[in-house]
């Protein structure tokens, strides 16, 4: 009998080994459960979503200029279902957006862009960029006035860039209409490169370890094996796809009209709104120089937070210090963005 149980242990120690569960019981510090160290997870969680909803919708999105509003009213208004997949897909995309500002601003806080973690901040990072462009190149594919008017903002920057952009102008082919080209980058290039950002952001934390925030430092820690996160991580994965359901049901994303070319009556999605004031002052240049100022605000961030010469204390008050600048004045132009009536810009 002794034998026979030892021997069912064995084989069973040996299944899970197979499956895999060994390699997810690896130690990390009880702070890594916390919400506020959970944030890139639960940002990964919307992710999938928006994947499996984006799949579904890509079977009834027509892709072409002449179709694609009418597939997005079809989405929208005639099955119900339908309708509420959309609404995930746009809510999982916005929460993902809100979130993983939120997930920078933790990161940043608890300084866990310093070294060896810079490189992973790099590539979280590259990961912000993509999103944003999913953000941006999905709006467009609505081709409602809002999707239109969003195009044409892209193609008044490249504008500004010059030849840099000839890869993603119009003039790169006769074949394909612009509007198709985006498509092909919502649903398949941005996706992979996001994949391939995941993979490797993924990889690094793996390596590196969960950060200890400065307050925990040379503290001991008790651990807890890795899959009790992981667990918990599905738990709210799955209570989030319960609030974008009720968000994609009550609060559907909105199709404006038909798109109408030439007029500029419309103002962009919530992540763009932060360079409206800019546009206001300055055209579509104000579009690249908001960039160019965010962009600076992060890698100042990276580059305070790893300042050799500054004592440690110094330097996660001058780091902190920064970021509460940063999100201040991000929050201040987003809503100011948000106040300011229609304007035209492009001069259309
Ligand atoms: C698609 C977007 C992103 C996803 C899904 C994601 C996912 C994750 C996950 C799951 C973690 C583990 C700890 C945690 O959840 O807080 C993490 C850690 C980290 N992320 Fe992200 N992240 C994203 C974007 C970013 C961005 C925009 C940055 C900064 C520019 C960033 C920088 C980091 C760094 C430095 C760590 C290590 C933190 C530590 O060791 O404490 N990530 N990320």
């Amino acid at each position: 009998m002794k034998q026979e149980d030892s021997h069912s242990n064995l084989s069973n120690l040996s299944t899970a080994k197979a499956l895999g569960f060994d390699a997810v019981s690896y130690p990390i510090p009880p702070h890594a459960n916390s919400l506020w160290y959970s944030l890139g997870g639960l940002t990964l969680g919307l992710i999938v979503w928006a994947i499996v909803t984006g799949i579904i919708l890509s079977q009834y999105y027509a892709p072409q200029s002449d179709l694609a509003w009418d597939s997005v009213f079809a989405i929208s208004a005639d099955i119900p279902w339908l309708s509420i997949v959309r609404g995930v897909h746009y809510w999982s995309a916005t929460l993902a957006v809100a979130l993983v500002i939120v997930h920078l601003a933790r990161v940043v806080w608890t300084l866990a862009l310093r070294y060896p973690r810079g490189i992973n901040f790099i590539v979280g990072l590259l990961l912000l960029g993509v999103l944003i462009n999913l953000y941006f190149t999905g709006t467009v594919l609505k081709w409602d006035q809002e999707g239109y008017e969003a195009l044409q903002h892209f193609k008044a920057v490249n504008d500004l860039l010059g030849p840099l952009t000839y890869p993603v102008s119009e003039e790169l082919t006769l074949t394909n209409e612009m509007l198709q080209r985006v498509v092909t980058w919502h649903i398949s290039i941005l996706p992979l490169i996001l994949l391939f950002l995941l993979g490797l952001h993924l990889f690094y934390i793996r390596h590196h370890g969960i950060s200890t925030p400065p307050e925990l430092e040379g503290k001991p820690q008790p651990k807890v094996p890795f899959y009790t996160h992981a667990i918990k991580l599905g738990g709210l994965s799955l209570l989030s796809l319960g609030v974008l359901i009720i968000l994609g049901t009550y609060f559907p994303p909105v199709l404006l009209n038909r798109a109408v070319e030439g007029i500029e009556a419309t103002k962009p999605p919530l992540p763009f709104l932060v360079f409206y004031q800019l546009e206001n002052w300055m055209g579509a240049m104000g579009i690249l120089v908001g960039s160019a100022i965010m962009v600076v605000f992060l890698l100042a961030f990276l580059a305070v937070a790893n300042l050799p010469s500054l004592k440690e204390e110094l330097r996660i008050k001058l780091t902190r210090l920064l970021l509460v600048v940063g999100l201040l004045l991000w929050l201040f132009f987003t809503v100011w963005g948000a106040l300011s009536p229609p304007a035209s810009h492009l001069g259309m």
